[in-house]
């Protein structure tokens, strides 16, 4: 594939700076855009990354910007056909995802207002938390249709429930399918019946009791290495998952991925930003994909809508 376009990675925390990296070295782009508040960092980490050109070999050109709370410097996001927010605070050790509502609402508000001035076609990819919310923020405040806002969170969900079920088994993880719905936090919806090792199902090879653990750890993924680190959270597994989402809408591939879409009607749940598997391409989500569910995941599903949505009606007034 040639190189083509520009995209832009909002925020150079270590999220966003691995997000930008895996896109430059993807070497698909034409350029990809880092843009942070700190000022400096971003023109720092793009000048690094473009002396490491050479030796992994790719040409596009990673360009830093500092920005300015008045939005000065948000000029270089202009003609961005992909824009990922992942500005706002990471947790902190016993945080949980909701307890940064408040002040990650104000930056996502900001910087989206930003993105709507500059790059007003682009389709906007939030890893924020509470991701849900912050993407039916984003969604609300730049008006985009449904479709061309979405949420990262199922890729990553479901790449840790998958690891874990390979390191469980001593399999390859190339081995293990595994599928998560549901909110990214606590109502998550692991789907154990969709779930095959090897095209055998994974409720053949492991007890109910097993599966349960998993996934309670799945659940707590994100929770588990911010204890670890103490300060920040993880950033390995989100950036590959946010990055390939980009790179989907970047190809028009139509890969399925779980993601935060807009659903209206599938599962008999409308209305509401929800993590569900769709079909991503270049304008964005082009249609959710429903899947059989047992009776029980479907009804965790309905109630992941709701916790959701009134979290998300909340949202609109911070
Ligand atoms: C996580 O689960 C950052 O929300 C992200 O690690």
């Amino acid at each position: 594939m040639a190189r083509t376009g520009k995209i832009t990675v909002v925020g150079a925390g270590f999220y966003g700076s691995t997000t930008a990296q895996r896109l430059a070295e993807y070497d698909i782009f034409d350029e990809v855009v880092l843009t942070d508040i700190i000022e400096g960092r971003p023109e720092g980490l793009a000048l690094d990354m473009n002396q490491s050109r050479p030796v992994e070999g790719f040409e596009t050109k990673v360009t830093g910007q500092t920005t300015t709370a008045d939005g000065d410097g948000y000029e270089a996001i202009a003609g961005s056909a992909i824009v990922i927010v992942t500005a706002g605070l990471p947790r902190k050790p016993g945080m949980s995802r909701m307890d940064l509502i408040g002040v990650n609402a104000k930056i996502v508000r900001s910087v989206t207002e930003q993105v709507v001035k500059h790059a007003p076609d682009a389709v906007l990819i939030v890893v924020s938390n509470p991701l849900d919310e912050m993407t039916a923020l984003a969604a609300r405040v730049s008006g985009f249709p449904a479709h061309r806002v979405l949420g990262q969170a199922g890729m990553l969900d479901t790449a840790r429930f998958t690891y874990f079920v390979a390191d469980k088994l001593g399999v390859p993880v190339g081995s293990v399918k595994t599928v998560t719905l549901g909110s990214h936090g606590d109502t998550m919806v692991p789907v154990p019946s969709a779930c095959s090792v090897d095209g055998k199902p994974l409720m053949s090879l492991l007890s109910a009791a097993d599966i349960g653990e998993l996934v309670e750890r799945t659940r707590n993924g994100g929770g588990e290495i911010v204890a670890l680190l103490k300060t920040g959270s993880a950033y390995y597994a989100p950036s590959a998952a946010a990055a390939r989402m980009a790179r989907a809408v970047a190809e028009d591939s139509g890969a399925i991925m779980p993601v935060c879409a807009w659903v209206d009607g599938q599962y008999g749940i409308s209305g509401v930003y929800l993590g569900v598997e769709a079909e991503v391409g270049s304008t964005g989500v082009r249609r959710v994909v429903e899947r059989d569910l047992t009776q029980s995941e479907q009804a965790a599903l309905r109630a992941a809508a709701e916790a959701v949505r009134s979290k998300q009606a909340d949202v609109a007034s911070l």
